[in-house]
């Protein structure tokens, strides 16, 4: 506590200033001045694009105001003040919500809420936090028989689906408080044992704290005290937080049509500090982030460090967004190089190296290894025996995924859920991979779903592998928690994924699966065994983002039209770049142009 209350103090004392609309002097507060000149570390783009196109960042028809789509006419209503509902809320509520209004998306079909509905409804306005009295987040948990650990702080992936539940209904102050406040909580020193969190880092998690004012035991003032992993178990830095947290910004402005938020100087620093972190220059050669293990939603060790699909799938997304919003201008045109260039690059480098199906499969059974040249077939040496035998029996005729991981000599082939639906939902594969991946849940939906929806990876590791690669680790026993465990919260994700490649019948599947149990069940946070059928052994009850996941759900498959909040369309201007240089080069071709796969188009 008294580190927590020192370091805002420091801040002070070097002469920051705090952004007046927030409350309490011990608020996190950011310098004034230049607020571009953190981007002066951002190392120059060595190539690429030979120009950008005025208003790149429309090239996608996604990046059009809600309000111009028709669909949206009854949600963002045009020079309303922002926040002001949608909908008569003390109306609805008399509506017989027990103290919930009707959802602003309301959608084509209309229909009664089912009991779950308006009992997670309930507990998701419980779960709320609020901060100088105003509503700021949702709690991880609120689970009454369990001491709470950090489940009572506000992690920052954990609200994404509250914050889209929200929106759709219409409250939209809450995910706006939300996202100004975590600004202001966005790193700018050193906090983990030392070491720099890295400018621009978004904590996992903050807590709002009373603390006693000026010494007085009577008066307390609330703080808002971020954790970055410091605290964290196994002292992990989320690196999803902010990337999250750009995917939240845009959905807001989407469903709001405030787009003066995004506009605003603190925000526009904000997207960029993100981004520099993730775009500087390191020793990796891939256009891949690197990460640590445990860097997202798994944040314990299994053995995800290295290039994890969900980070690639996340951070491809985030550059699409914050593409989006970042206004093109002469102070703007080398981060928007920078980011169409990584976005290019990535996209291919996930489509052709991490895609595997039947065929790819057997092409990697008959690799040659040991290949030393610019043309080598197996580029990353993979070698054969690294196929492991559940997936020669399981991969099916129809449908592949993209791989848990890459690295030298390193397949990862474990299938992990949330990467591939979120590589869906930002176009991060091609249309016909995620019309694949679909068909692989579809026909693989006893190992995926079973009878809760979805498998947070498959297949567990066990024996030996569970031993090495997660440490012995209790709690991530095979088939329980991150391996190989349940986790209803994903089927927001699903449903986004399935509605965006027009199948939302896959998703009212898993919805109906989900519904005969979480209420009854008590909203748990995740479930074990091979076919998800237990609790899971160490899972907290009324866990928010499985009620709020399954709100959200209903909600986009009410108004399937609202996906498009989250969603990116392919965009074929970034294909038809080839940013490695090597195009003309008669000594060294690129890769990409030598690649035989037809996974671009
Ligand atoms: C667990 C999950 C993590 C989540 C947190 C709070 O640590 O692994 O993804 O954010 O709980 O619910």
């Amino acid at each position: 506590m008294a580190a927590t209350a020192a370091r805002p103090l420091r801040r002070i004392l070097l002469g920051y200033v705090g952004v007046p609309r927030f409350c309490g002097k011990f608020s996190r507060l950011r310098p004034v001045g230049d607020p571009y000149s953190a981007l002066s570390v951002l190392s120059p783009p060595r190539s690429l694009f030979s120009r950008i196109p005025a208003g790149f960042r429309f090239f996608s028809n996604l990046a059009e105001p809600v309000a111009r789509d028709k669909h949206f006419e009854g949600i963002y209503i045009q020079d309303a003040p922002v926040d002001t509902p949608a909908i008569d809320v003390a109306a609805a509520e008399a509506d017989g919500g027990g103290g919930v209004g009707l959802p602003v998306a309301e959608g084509k079909r209309s229909r009664e809420w089912t009991e779950a509905e308006k009992e997670a409804w309930s507990l998701l306005n419980r779960a709320v936090v609020s901060y100088c009295g105003s509503p700021l987040g949702t709690v991880a948990a609120n689970d009454p028989t369990e001491v709470s650990l950090n489940y009572d702080q506000v992690f920052i992936r954990d609200f994404v689906p509250s914050a889209i539940a929200f929106l759709l209904k219409g409250e939209t102050e809450i995910v706006r408080n939300f996202l100004l406040h975590t600004l202001q909580l966005q790193s700018w020193e050193k906090t983990v044992d030392c070491y720099s969190p890295g400018q621009g880092l978004m904590p996992a998690s903050f807590k709002v704290r009373a603390v006693p004012l000026d010494g007085s035991n009577e008066a307390f003032e609330e703080i808002l005290d971020p954790d970055f992993g410091e605290s964290a178990i196994g002292r992990v830095a989320p690196v999803d937080s902010g990337l999250w947290w750009i995917i939240l910004l845009r959905a807001y402005g989407k469903v709001t049509g405030d787009y003066a938020l995004q506009e605003r100087v603190d925000v526009q620093t904000g997207i960029r500090l993100i981004l520099n972190l993730c775009l500087t220059d390191g020793f990796d050669m891939f256009p891949s982030l690197l990460v640590t293990d445990g860097s997202c939603m798994i944040d314990r060790r299994m053995g995800i460090h290295g290039h994890p699909l969900e980070i690639q799938a996340l951070f491809y997304s985030a550059l699409r967004c914050a593409r989006e919003m970042i206004p093109i201008n002469d102070g703007s045109k080398n981060i928007v190089r920078a980011i169409n260039n990584r976005l290019s690059a990535l996209s291919f480098h996930i489509r052709e190296y991490y895609w595997v199906d039947m065929k790819k499969i057997n092409e990697i059974y008959r690799y040659k290894t040991e290949e030393y040249s610019q043309d080598a077939i197996n580029k990353f040496n993979i070698y054969p025996d690294q196929i492991p035998s559940w997936l020669a029996d399981w991969i099916p005729e129809r449908g592949g995924y993209l791989i848990g991981n890459l690295q030298p000599a390193h397949m990862d082939f474990r299938l992990f859920s949330l990467g591939n639906l979120w590589a869906i939902v930002s176009s991060l594969t091609t249309p016909k991979q995620a019309e694949e991946i679909l068909n692989l849940f579809e026909d693989k939906w006893d190992d995926l779903v079973a009878n809760m929806p979805l498998k947070i990876c498959y297949p567990a590791l066990e024996y030996e592998d569970w031993r090495i690669i997660t440490g012995s680790d209790p709690k991530n026993t095979p088939w329980s928690y991150h391996n190989g465990g349940s986790w209803p919260t994903l089927l927001w994700q699903f449903t986004l994924a399935c509605i965006k490649m027009g199948r939302p019948g896959l998703a009212e599947r898993a919805v109906k699966l989900a519904e005969k149990r979480l209420s009854n069940d008590k909203w748990p946070e995740y479930y074990d065994t091979r076919n998800g059928r237990f609790i899971g052994k160490q899972a907290r009850l009324y866990q928010t983002w499985t009620l709020a996941g399954y709100l959200t759900s209903r909600m986009l498959l009410d108004n399937p039209e609202m996906a498009c909040i989250l969603t990116c369309d392919e965009d074929l201007e970034l294909l038809e770049f080839c940013i490695c240089g090597l195009r003309k080069s008669s000594r060294n071709k690129c890769s990409r142009l030598a690649a035989k796969s037809q996974v671009l188009v």
